[in-house]
């Protein structure tokens, strides 16, 4: 290439890359079905599972999210509705210029009774470090019918394998109760040691360890639903009442602090990891009060910088900067008060019901807004909305391998 040609590329090149560049805060819709449309083998099986019921379209909602390498893997819980749902995790595929959800990892992972199957999954964590996939299985279908136990299954994502399965303890993770609801990793010495969850209807938060392989729980009264209408969600004029208990999770990037809040309330807590991570903790002491947000929220989520929160009332995604708070405060993360909230983004219409969070290694922040609250009523429509929104950070799980190496439990 003549020297002129290279310079005037190069000069493109970075003119593109200028216009191209995203802008904090800048939201964009990426899919937005009514009906979710499923890859099914045939034109015929899915008329037959329509006829026999297995496959009610209208009820298939979307609720977890994880993004990994372009891929987008979605979950349809199995909620209070116990047919009519034949795949409960998803991977988004193009069929013919057509978004479609692809059971994951096949057909015969969604099988409903089938114990080795994925019965009910509400979320998932994705290390972008190896392409692990942590799958929660809650083993229940429909809020009553108590088919499996409880399991953490894992997939390779860059195989399409199922590398692990771990079935939960029923003395920690009751067969006949358990709403496993997200999940956290958190890493020691380069490597995922442990699973936090939350459980929405248990109350309480499971802890499973990768190396003992055995599970415990930590209990405290911050786990439950608040009082004073805080289980009553305002949403567009309308009083909504969702009495869940711990809900929304996250870590964050130093892997010191689990926060964690109600569905059913408006405070956020904190608890160390250091007490997590102790089976003999009693739950007593550790858990810390961080302040009350701006509204109830769904999913939480930490990235490299900031906390993420939905906030159900406002139809908006809001972050708490902590570091101006730290040093209004003059105190460090261990005693600093939730202060300053900001949005991120709303919309009354299109982001109703912030759901579940993922982060891309792209800067962007996904998250699926469904508008549960409507859905719920009889005859509420699913709503089913993808947004990304650009923030400039990555997950807390970006690099952990590298950023962990030196530490040890303790
Ligand atoms: C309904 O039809 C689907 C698709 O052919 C099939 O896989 C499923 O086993 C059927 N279910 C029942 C209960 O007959
Ligand atoms: C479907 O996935 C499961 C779990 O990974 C695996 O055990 C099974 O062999 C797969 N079945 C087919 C037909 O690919
Ligand atoms: C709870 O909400 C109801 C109905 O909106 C209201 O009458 C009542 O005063 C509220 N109670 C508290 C403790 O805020
Ligand atoms: C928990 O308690 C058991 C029984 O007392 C003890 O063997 C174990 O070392 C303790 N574990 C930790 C992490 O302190
Ligand atoms: C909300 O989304 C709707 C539909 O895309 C759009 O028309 C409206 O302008 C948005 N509202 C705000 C406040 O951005
Ligand atoms: C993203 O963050 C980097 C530093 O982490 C900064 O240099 C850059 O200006 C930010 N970009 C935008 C669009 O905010």
């Amino acid at each position: 290439m003549e020297t002129l040609d290279l310079m005037l590329l190069v000069v493109v090149t970075v003119v593109l890359a200028g216009t191209n560049a995203a802008k904090f805060g800048e939201a964009q819709l990426v899919f937005d079905w009514e009906i979710l449309e499923l890859d099914w083998p045939s034109e015929a099986d899915k008329l037959e599972a329509i006829r026999n019921g297995s496959y009610v379209p209208e009820r298939n909602l979307l609720a977890g999210i994880k993004v990994y390498k372009n891929n987008v893997y979605l979950t349809i819980p199995r909620w209070t509705w116990t047919s009519g749902h034949p795949i409960t995790l998803a991977k988004v595929v193009s069929v013919q210029g057509q978004s479609k959800l692809c059971p994951y990892p096949n057909w015969t992972a969604q099988k409903q009774g089938d114990c080795h199957a994925l019965q009910y999954v509400q979320s998932m964590e994705v290390d972008p470090n190896t392409g692990l996939m942590y799958v929660l299985d809650s083993g229940r279908v429909g809020g009553s019918l108590n088919l499996c136990p409880a399991k953490i299954v894992v997939f390779d994502l860059n195989t399409d394998t199922q590398v692990h399965s771990y079935q939960m303890p029923e003395d920690v993770v009751t067969r006949t109760h358990n709403a496993m609801n997200d999940i956290v990793l958190d890493y020691v010495a380069g490597k995922v040691r442990y699973a936090y969850i939350s459980d929405v209807s248990e109350g309480r938060i499971h802890v499973y360890d990768f190396q003992t392989h055995s599970a415990h729980n930590l209990e405290h009264p911050s786990m439950k639903a608040e009082g004073n209408n805080g289980t009553v969600i305002h949403i567009n004029n309308k009083d909504y009442v969702f009495g869940g208990a711990v809900d929304g999770i996250a870590i964050s990037p130093d892997f010191k602090y689990v926060y964690y809040c109600p569905l059913g309330g408006y405070s956020l807590y904190e608890v160390p990891t250091s007490v997590l991570r102790n089976p003999n903790n009693s739950g007593t002491a550790g858990p810390r009060l961080v302040g009350r947000k701006v509204s109830q929220s769904d999913g939480l989520a930490h990235g490299s910088n900031h906390l993420f929160y939905g906030a159900l009332g406002l139809n908006a995604v809001y972050f708490w900067d902590a570091e101006k708070d730290m040093a209004d405060q003059n105190v460090g993360i261990e005693n600093v008060k939730l202060a300053t909230q900001v949005e991120l983004v709303r919309n009354d219409t299109t982001m109703v019901w912030p759901d579940t969070f993922a982060f891309d290694d792209q800067g962007y922040l996904w998250f699926v807004a469904n508008s549960l609250n409507t859905f719920r009523n009889p005859g509420g429509n699913p709503l089913n909305r993808v947004w990304k929104v650009f923030v400039n950070e990555t997950g807390y799980l970006y690099e952990a391998d590298k950023r962990t190496l030196g530490t040890v439990v303790g």
